[in-house]
């Protein structure tokens, strides 16, 4: 019997040097004459370990990482087919703490499963989802989503269930799926990791949305940065027209759903509902006013469901195993796991599916491993660039919605950038503001020129000119930002800003070198 060997073909393993590993094993076994198959998966989520291999055994998958293709021979020397002792070796996958102790629905099957193979996706309870859906109707699709508590996982977290009520309500005879893949915010890739690694999930999870809401065409309006996202997620939609998951018979049932990718520019902006349906209709990315909701009138003026890759993944766990299940974990009004990325100045960077509630003190120390420089971490930029930077003081808030907005900070999409106490809070404070200058829409004034104006008054306060006199202005500045934006980027500027202010009041009075 051939030797099963995974090795993560997604473009973190691969930019560390996956490619080249998986064909030094394809050559030392055939020199040996040791019948091995290779099989491509995707990272666990495990960055600092990757390249990280694993073999199959009797036991289960044990792992070795991080492997360079000059330490292939070694492994062989030491047997490691048959899990032999090595200086790489983990032990077994599953066992490795920072994934024995995630708890992982929406990324089950991240780099246990060849992501293209429709095969092992079904073999790992895939499809599940869709058999379920199509025994049930529209409403009680919905009343599922809505028992799970499932909030949207694009960063406002809007509760997916209500949302996909609205568009139900609607008799429109046409809607649309649309899910928004941009992931613009610093430091994440969850969505990214959904599509590498287990395209079908949210493929699957988008016809269960169409079946919910009687929608029956969708798209997947993906960042063009990535690529591999792409070739992948083509490679799924095909196979899944043949089999049926996909098309205008879904699985025998007569019902239909057709679903295509459609490439970003790459404007952070695009990744606002009303701006990215702007885009997929051809037009420059611009903010639309709302009311109307997308809900009631999205895509080309129909009913369209906006949601994110994770939001529309999620779904497919809560029909194949019930929204109690879902609801069952969780804190308060935030319900489910929550994929975390840690990113940054952090030793064990990588992915963290775990129940809200989970500290942030928790996710940088006992899974992050503290920063990667060795240095005392400094500040946390939670939620993307929007977000708000939090201090040591903050780091035991509980992940939760709610909890976050009570210290006024934001959960966003997940992500978690760390830097250690060599950063400047007055630098990262006008890199804010740049940040809004450089991807402003344009369609508002505050945005547009308050951005501007809010870079050079930040430059003021580094320069040491006026010091408390332009400091008022800044807070001013962003008051009018914060109330008189239309959408949420000129809206949420000021959290980092007007955060890396007071929690860090030290880095405003020294001039930065
Ligand atoms: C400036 C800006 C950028 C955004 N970027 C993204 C994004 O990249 N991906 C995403 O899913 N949502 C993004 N959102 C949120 C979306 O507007 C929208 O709320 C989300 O796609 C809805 O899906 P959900 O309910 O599943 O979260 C962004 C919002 C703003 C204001
Ligand atoms: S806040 Fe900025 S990005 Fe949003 S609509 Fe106004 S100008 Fe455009």
């Amino acid at each position: 019997m051939k030797i099963k060997v995974y090795v993560p073909s997604d473009t973190t393993a691969r930019s560390l040097g996956a490619d080249k590993v998986a064909a030094e094993i394809q050559l030392q076994a055939a020199r040996k004459g040791v019948e091995v198959t290779v099989i491509r998966t995707c990272t666990r989520g495990l960055y600092w370990l990757e390249p990280l291999i694993e073999v199959d055994t009797d036991k289960g998958r044990i792992a070795y990482g991080p492997v360079e293709q000059s330490q292939v021979q070694s492994l062989f020397d030491a047997d490691f087919l048959s899990g032999g002792d090595h200086p790489l070796g983990l032990g077994m996958t599953e066992q490795i703490p920072q994934l024995a102790n995630q708890q992982r629905r929406m990324f089950s099957r991240l780099g246990v499963t060849d992501p293209i193979s429709l095969e092992d996706y079904r073999a790992h309870g895939g499809v599940a989802g869709m058999q379920k859906a199509l025994e049930l109707t529209s409403q009680q699709i919905v009343d599922e989503v809505k028992a799970s508590g499932l909030r949207g996982r694009g960063g406002a977290g809007f509760p997916t269930g209500i949302k996909w009520q609205t568009v139900l309500d609607c008799d429109d005879d046409e809607k649309y799926i649309v899910c928004n893949a941009d992931e613009g915010d610093s430091g994440t890739f969850a969505d990214r990791l959904v599509m590498e690694g287990d395209p079908f999930a949210l493929i699957e999870g988008m016809a269960i949305a169409g079946l919910a809401v009687g929608a029956e065409q969708g798209y997947i309006y993906l960042r063009c940065e990535y690529p591999l996202a792409e070739k992948i997620l083509n490679k799924a939609i095909a196979i899944a027209y043949r089999e049926k998951l996909l098309g205008d018979d879904l699985l025998g049932s007569g019902k239909r759903f057709h679903l295509e990718v459609r490439l970003a520019a790459g404007a952070y902006i695009c990744g606002e509902e009303t701006s990215l349906l702007e885009s997929l209709e051809g037009k420059r990315g611009l903010v639309r006013a709302k009311p109307p909701l997308p809900a009631i009138e999205g895509l080309f003026g129909q009913p369209t469901v906006v949601n994110n890759v994770l939001s529309l993944t999620a779904v497919v766990d809560i029909l194949a195993n019930g929204g109690e299940a879902y609801q069952a974990l969780g804190m308060e009004r935030s319900r489910g796991t929550m994929p975390f990325q840690l990113a940054g100045n952090i030793k064990c960077g990588g992915l963290v599916e775990v129940p809200f509630g989970v500290t942030l003190r928790e996710l940088l120390y006992d899974y992050g491993g503290g920063s990667a420089s060795g240095r005392p971490i400094k500040a946390v930029q939670v939620g993307g660039p929007l977000g708000a930077y939090l201090g040591d003081s903050q780091f035991d808030t509980p992940m939760d919605y709610e909890a976050f907005a009570a210290i006024g900070a934001v959960l966003g999409h997940g992500g978690i950038v760390v830097f250690d106490d060599t950063v400047n809070m007055a630098e990262q404070a006008r890199f804010a503001m740049e940040f809004c200058a450089e991807e402003s829409c344009g369609k508002c004034t505050p945005c547009r020129i308050g951005s501007t104006r809010g870079v050079e008054v930040i430059d003021k306060v580094i320069a040491g000119t006026e010091r408390e006199k332009n400091l008022t202005l800044l807070a001013d500045l962003c008051d009018t930002m914060e109330v008189a934006s239309l959408c949420a980027l000129g809206g949420m500027t000021p959290f980092p800003v007007r955060s890396a202010v007071q929690k860090f009041p030290e880095d405003f009075v020294a001039e930065v070198k």
